[in-house]
């Protein structure tokens, strides 16, 4: 039986704490579909096919899948095999907004896991709205997102 997880997020964008989860899922799946989101109620700074385009890029992985989703997760996870869903949490705060999902998901879906992971310790303070607040000012990105987006957030803020 082949184990799937799914990984949704906004990943606007990639960072490498996300990269670390996503490796860190493969120790115990069989695939991980990296799940985008197309209506997070955010105005994202990356278009969704950039967003999608570039975790491509940068994870390349056979057991990787990378697809953008809209609705619900539960629909889009059955919709795809999925068993497990992947989240990471990094600190305290981050504790209500993901708990509250997973029950959410879970009446939604009682037979769909939420499964939370930490990421190395040295990412735990990292986040996409602080990489793109660190980028527009012109800070150094480089130890906090792959190549690929760094390249891509210079194209995109003009640094
Ligand atoms: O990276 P984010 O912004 O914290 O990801 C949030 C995301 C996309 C995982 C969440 O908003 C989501 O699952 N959206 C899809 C809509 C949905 O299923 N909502 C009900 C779950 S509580």
């Amino acid at each position: 039986m082949t184990r799937t997880g799914v990984y949704p997020g906004s990943f606007d964008p990639l960072t490498k704490g996300h990269e670390d989860l996503i490796h860190r899922s493969l120790g115990f799946l069989d695939k991980l579909v990296v799940a985008v989101a197309v209506n997070v109620g955010k105005q994202p700074l990356f278009s969704l096919d950039e967003r999608v385009a570039m975790i491509r890029e940068t994870v390349q992985d056979p057991k990787v899948d990378v697809q953008s989703f809209d609705g619900l997760l539960v629909d889009f996870a059955r919709k795809i095999g999925a068993t497990v869903i992947v989240r990471g949490l990094r600190a305290v705060s981050d504790f209500e907004y993901e708990f509250q999902m997973a029950l959410m998901n879970r009446h939604l879906a009682p037979k769909l896991e939420t499964i939370f992971l930490v990421p190395a310790f040295d990412l735990t303070y990292l986040s996409s709205s602080l990489v793109r607040e660190v980028a527009r000012f012109g800070g150094d990105v480089s130890g906090l997102v792959h190549p690929v987006v760094q390249a891509a957030l210079r194209k995109k803020l003009g640094r």
